[in-house]
């Protein structure tokens, strides 16, 4: 794989609006979009990304795979976790819709001497079209993005087809089921998130830890699900 630090635009958004549905990923897109320049400043990189961030690293440092040259992190947006990434990964990928976020990444980067930025490349794509091989990644993460994917079971699908056969897949956001969010959405509220556990197991997935993200002041509860591929005759 060709890595380039640039952020690349590999699909254009005309390819991306007829596979994914033309008004709901623009929208998505339009949102980050604005909210790039400043989502570095934001008080929820503390409260809410930040650990997050932490509590994917520790599942990855209990749980890694047997191989671990490869990592994919979906919806990346301004790519800390991508910079975190490569403290365990050499080679890290994000992924993202939004060329903004994605260029803002590529700031952080160059402002983050921490960070391998070698070994990091940019993506624009969507979660539910990926342009990668088949068993591309032994690491696939994605935080807080999975809520706004237009057709989330698309895209765990597709993030498994990325994963390579002995890898593992870190999943975080609100965990909540149809009913409990159509009834939230019914009483006003803005409930985002999806039932984590059951994505995964519809596409042969098996969660090996949970976790309670320790977000700070009045944010929902993250839940950080770490996963492997089932082994056939379980
Ligand atoms: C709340 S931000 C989280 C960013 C980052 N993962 C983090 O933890 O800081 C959500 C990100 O998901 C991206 N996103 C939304 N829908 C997407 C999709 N269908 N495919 C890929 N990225 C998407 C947005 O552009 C945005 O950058």
């Amino acid at each position: 794989m060709q890595l380039d630090m640039r952020p690349q635009r590999l699909f254009s958004a005309s390819t991306m609006v007829r596979t994914t549905g033309e008004s709901e990923m623009q929208t998505t897109r339009s949102r980050f979009e604005s909210w790039a320049r400043t989502y570095e400043s934001s008080v929820l990189q503390s409260l809410l990304y930040q650990p997050v961030h932490e509590t994917v690293l520790t599942l990855l440092h209990q749980h890694p795979p047997p191989q671990c040259s490869r990592a994919l992190d979906i919806g990346c947006g301004t790519g800390r976790l991508v910079c975190a990434l490569q403290q365990l990964v050499p080679v890290v990928v994000g992924v993202d819709v939004s060329e903004r976020m994605l260029a803002e990444a590529a700031t952080y980067v160059r402002n983050d001497p921490s960070c391998l930025c070698a070994a990091a490349a940019y993506v624009c794509a969507a979660a539910e079209q990926l342009p990668f091989g088949s068993g591309s990644f032994d690491v696939v993460t994605t935080t807080l993005s999975l809520r706004h994917w237009q057709d989330p079971d698309r895209g765990i699908k597709e993030l498994v087809r990325v994963l390579s056969p002995d890898g593992v897949v870190v999943i975080a956001d609100a965990d909540i089921g149809e009913q409990a969010l159509r009834a939230r959405r019914w009483l006003g509220g803005r409930a985002r998130g999806r039932q984590l556990g059951l994505l995964l197991d519809n596409w042969g997935m098996d969660v090996v830890e949970r976790r309670l993200a320790p977000v700070r002041g009045p944010i929902p509860s993250i839940h950080v699900l770490l996963a492997r591929r089932r082994r056939s005759g379980r």
